[in-house]
């Protein structure tokens, strides 16, 4: 990792929750099945780290009814859409770096979040540390990182034109360049030590996507953000020009009008 502070805060994220709820679909799938992994009949107290705008959260609350449910975020507009939907859940604006729970949590679930949040080994031992004895962390994270989709970014941060010019700030290329989720094995040696289970796993869904220029569409509500937020508008509109005839180019629409946008994600569930 190359920078100490999480990429979010530092390329300015800023998250548009209508957007990001486009393809809820396809971005439900993983979070039900991390869910369906967790292997607790009962808990009191589960946090959702990096909650967004609460719809997982509510899917936690209906599956363990009983349980009081945390929704944390560090976006007061995914937030202000969390709270919106009348509830007994209760949310909290906070950063996933330094955020620690008032009483030990039965779940820590994390649903494509923590690729935002740097030192990764830092962080999994310390989440972990929370929980009560017995309880489980469960975090997704997806594997896009070296996918055309986010080295077409990096890349054309680096040189826009093919004769090296560069866009955005040399801050805003690093946070961008910093390798967002291990590899499985990693995870395995940071969480092995206290675990009484560990299951980790990696899962890779070949998206159908619908529309022009989906994965653009994609990316504008998760990975792009750093670089929508951070560049000047008219480096903006040379990157966006740029990045989508590449992404043409690298997920080309089929003749039935479809682009196939394959995604691998990463699955942790530990049981401490
Ligand atoms: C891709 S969304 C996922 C939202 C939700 N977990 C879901 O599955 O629908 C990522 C969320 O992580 C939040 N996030 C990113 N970095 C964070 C951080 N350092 N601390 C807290 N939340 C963070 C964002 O604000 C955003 O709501």
């Amino acid at each position: 990792m190359t920078d100490d502070k999480h990429a979010a805060e530092f390329a300015g994220t800023r998250w548009v929750p209508d957007q990001y709820l486009h393809f809820s679909g396809h971005r439900l799938r993983p979070a039900l099945e991390l869910l369906a992994r967790v292997p607790l009949d009962s808990p009191r107290f589960i946090v959702d780290l990096g909650c967004g705008a609460g719809n997982v959260t509510r899917i936690l609350a209906q599956r363990w009814r009983t349980a009081a449910v945390l929704g944390v975020d560090n976006s007061g507009d995914m937030l202000s859409q969390a709270r919106a939907e009348p509830g007994d859940i209760a949310w909290q604006q906070a950063d996933v770096a330094d955020w620690r729970p008032e009483q030990p949590p039965d779940l820590i679930y994390s649903n494509a979040a923590l690729h935002w949040t740097d030192r990764h080994e830092e962080l999994f031992p310390r989440l972990a540390g929370f929980l009560r004895q017995g309880g489980c962390l469960a975090v997704q994270m997806p594997l896009s990182w070296d996918q055309p989709s986010h080295r077409l970014m990096r890349e054309i941060l680096q040189d826009c034109d093919g004769g090296g010019r560069t866009l955005g700030t040399a801050a805003l290329r690093n946070a961008l360049a910093r390798k967002w989720v291990q590899r499985a094995e990693v995870y395995y040696e940071l969480l092995s030590p206290g675990a009484r289970s560990l299951d980790i796993w990696a899962t890779e869904y070949l998206q159908v996507m619908e529309g022009e220029d989906p994965v653009l569409q994609w990316v504008q509500a998760t990975g792009l953000r750093p670089i929508l937020n951070s560049l000047a508008e008219d480096e903006r509109e040379i990157f966006l020009a740029v990045y989508r005839r590449r992404l043409r180019e690298a997920y080309p629409p089929r003749p039935d009008g479809r682009t196939l946008f394959p995604l691998a994600r990463l699955f942790i569930v530990a049981v401490l």
